[in-house]
């Protein structure tokens, strides 16, 4: 028997063209490790509707489910864009993440060295390097609170509630403390406490749970400071812990600091040990099927598996470090800088490989 089980999520678009370049990589690694790997695939998104009528079978739940671990392409296309809304691409990737418990959104943004001029951060304002993880609450708050219709005043009116609980609130913040304890051991929490008060809740109950964790400096930012901060000084920052949606907004914001969608990775977490990993792009249709698509995003989000469900952090390093090196001299187009060599996304697939 393997020592992991993957289940791979190729989905649409770019999909399958990045996520084979991944398994590739994750190939070469466990061979370096000393590890075995043994995939099984099933189907989300436009694929599935095609195939099954529905963007999420229940099929794809069981495989994710028994799964040490999930890796996601992305999902959705134009050809599927006149379904009605709750059978798109899309809900399915809702679909799954509620099915898998995933409260826990993990978002690096990271500059890489030499990337550094993709940025639109001027250098002496990025300092030495960046490397902030943002961890967003993602099954709470307002995106799955009570909402409705009404009227005011004879006028037709609309409302959403955001409403966090003590349990919500500590499990978000248990993650990120833990997070904070491998990296540099510094914690901000973002809300609006000076006005809302699910935030206020929010802030007293990552203030209890910070006495688990007294190696840690944490400190408290308002979210429209923090979304100024983060592009007025950046590096102030290591780990970032937030609500749903001040976390959907801040880690779009801070993912263009570093310049290239096709960069950027993601893990959702669970409470058990299993998680999903995806980039964070789409399946840019506007480039599937011409083999120039980055595949670093995916390649990078097999390093967090890595890392965090498991439990090989050297592999994980190793592949970070193999995607930097690969940097220096090749460049799928979208990042693309005169000087360097122009690769398809297999040949970027490769070359990682290589340097590993
Ligand atoms: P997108 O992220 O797919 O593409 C935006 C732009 O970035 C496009 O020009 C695309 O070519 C480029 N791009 C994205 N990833 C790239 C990569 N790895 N290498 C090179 N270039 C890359 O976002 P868009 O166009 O808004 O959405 C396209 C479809 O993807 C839609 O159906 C949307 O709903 C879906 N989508 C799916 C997500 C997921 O599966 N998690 C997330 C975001 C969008
Ligand atoms: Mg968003």
């Amino acid at each position: 028997m393997a020592d992991y089980k993957i289940v791979l999520l190729k989905g649409d678009g770019i999909g399958p063209e990045i996520v084979n370049q991944a398994v590739k990589v994750l190939d070469k690694a466990s061979e370096k490790f000393n590890f075995t790997v043994e995939y099984d695939e099933a189907l989300l998104g436009g694929c599935a509707i095609d195939a099954t009528g529905v963007p999420l079978p229940d099929e794809t739940v069981a495989k994710c489910k028994a799964a040490d671990s999930v890796l996601l392409g992305a999902v959705g296309g134009p050809k599927w864009d006149n379904q009605p809304g709750n059978n798109r691409p899309e809900a399915g990737l809702l679909g799954i993440r509620g099915a898998l418990g995933l409260f826990a959104n993990l978002r690096p943004a990271v500059i890489f060295e030499p990337l550094k001029k993709a940025s639109p951060i001027k250098d002496e304002i990025i300092g030495g390097s960046l490397d902030i993880m943002i961890v967003r609450e993602l099954t709470g708050g307002i995106y799955f609170g009570k909402r409705g219709r009404t009227e005011v005043d004879g006028q037709p009116a609309a409302w959403d509630t955001e409403q966090y609980s003590v349990p919500e609130v500590e499990r978000i913040a248990r993650v990120a403390f833990d997070l904070a304890m491998k990296r540099n051991k510094k914690l901000t929490s973002v809300d609006k406490a000076n006005v809302l008060e699910s935030s206020r809740l929010w802030r007293e109950t990552v203030t209890r749970i910070s006495k688990e964790y007294p190696e840690v400096e944490l400190n408290y930012m308002y979210v429209d400071n923090c979304a100024m901060q983060l592009v007025r000084n950046p590096g102030q920052f290591d780990v970032i812990v937030t609500s749903n949606i001040f976390g959907d907004i801040l880690s779009d914001e801070a993912s263009m600091i570093s310049g290239s969608i096709g960069m950027l990775a993601s893990a959702s977490l669970s409470e058990s040990k299993s998680g999903l990993y995806e980039p964070i792009h789409g399946s840019a249709p506007d480039i599937a099927g011409l083999g120039i698509a980055n595949p670093l995003a995916t390649i990078l989000s097999v390093a967090m598996m890595l890392r965090y469900s498991l439990d090989q952090p050297k592999a994980a390093d190793a592949i970070e470090a193999a995607v930097t090196k690969v940097l220096e001299n090749n460049r799928t187009p979208d990042i693309y800088e005169e000087g360097t060599n122009k690769v398809t996304c297999e040949q970027m697939g490769d070359l990682v490989c290589e340097a590993l």
